[in-house]
């Protein structure tokens, strides 16, 4: 199959990009490098991909830069680039408007003349649902952020273009991913950073926060197995496991050997209080099922940014 990957340069992107390769497809990676980290962690996410022969990167911004070549002769999209994370989507509302719905609505209106197209993926998030995102896709859609409004923005927008123009449509939600290559602003990336530089790390809120963890792989099956959902369905995407943020510390404690500094901040306006997904619809359409286990997939993200940092990478990049 030809597909398109939109935020290939990203973290969940990357790895998409890699497994569809390694399954034989051709693919294309679009990524604008939106400063929200640096562009070297981005251009890092993509070195194993640049050697690959069925793989091409477009340096390309869905705001604004011409898309009708690029979708041409596309029979799968995977529609992830996004400004992601609640915090700062109330101070740059510009980027969150333009990135998620904007962009989305571009390359919507250029899919329209692609021909071949068989399926639409577009990527969604738990944050649609809200303060308490447990339970399954029929969850009420009351989104406590702007980055959650402007997703929910996005996927009415997908559904539209379902409605009046055909479009193969399925939306995933995807519930709190963690792994390699996990943005750096993401809370379990920041708690091994502060861990590994023996730095004070923070908590928000009273720390009783619960999250359903989705390790990247386990993402990444379920987002390739939507390649054969049927048109108009919606997806969680959800590992097994929940976790608060003291039980994560206390296991990241554990695999680096030494007790947390801990400092406490108020929570942040727009923080999830529980996410949970419940993934039923997926295993029962799919035959998807989460195979990593929390305690697994925390040590291979452990290990991937101690081998990050001890190579310099992480404070060169970060410096950039
Ligand atoms: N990481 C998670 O836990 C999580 C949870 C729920 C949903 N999601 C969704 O998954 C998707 C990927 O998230 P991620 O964590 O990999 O984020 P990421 O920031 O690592 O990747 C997103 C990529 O999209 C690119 N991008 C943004 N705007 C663009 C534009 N206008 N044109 C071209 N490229 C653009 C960015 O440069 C970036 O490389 C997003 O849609 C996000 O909302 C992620």
């Amino acid at each position: 199959m030809k597909c398109l990957v939109t935020g290939a340069a990203g973290f969940i992107g990357s790895h998409l990009c890699e497994r569809l390769i390694a399954e034989g497809h051709q693919v294309v990676g679009l990524d604008a490098f939106v400063p929200y980290y640096p562009r070297p962690i981005k251009e890092r996410n993509l070195e194993a991909l640049r050697s690959q022969a069925r793989f091409t990167f477009r340096l390309c911004d869905l705001r604004r830069d011409p898309l009708d070549d690029l979708v041409r002769d596309v029979e799968v999209v995977f529609h992830l680039a996004a400004m992601p994370g609640l915090a700062q989507s109330w101070t740059d509302f510009d980027g969150y408007w333009t990135c998620n719905v904007l962009a989305t609505q571009r390359l919507l209106e250029a899919v329209r003349k692609a021909e071949r197209l068989q399926r639409f993926i577009h990527v969604s998030t738990s944050s649609v649902y809200g303060k308490y995102a447990s339970g399954d896709e029929s969850l009420p859609l009351k989104p406590i952020s702007p980055y959650g409004v402007t997703k929910l923005a996005a996927e009415h927008l997908c559904r539209s273009h379902a409605e009046a123009f055909g479009l193969p449509l399925v939306v995933l939600r995807y519930f709190s991913v963690y792994g390699p290559r996990q943005r750096p602003d993401m809370a379990y990336h920041r708690f091994i950073r502060s861990l590994l530089r023996n730095e004070p790390l923070v908590v928000y809120g009273d720390g009783f926060q619960v999250r359903g963890n989705t390790y990247v792989a386990d993402c990444v099956e379920a987002t390739v197995a939507a390649m054969k959902a049927i048109p108009g369905e919606t997806f969680n995407i959800g590992g097994e496991e929940t976790a608060t943020v003291w039980d994560i510390i206390r296991k990241l404690e554990t695999l680096a050997g030494r007790q947390a500094l801990i400092r406490q901040e108020p929570a942040r306006p727009g923080d999830q209080r529980y996410t949970f997904a419940d993934t039923s619809h997926l295993r029962r359409h799919l035959g998807w099922q989460p195979r990593t286990s929390l305690d697994e997939g925390l040590a291979r993200q452990f290990q991937w940014q101690k081998a990050e940092l001890d190579t310099g990478h992480f404070s060169q990049r970060e410096a950039a």
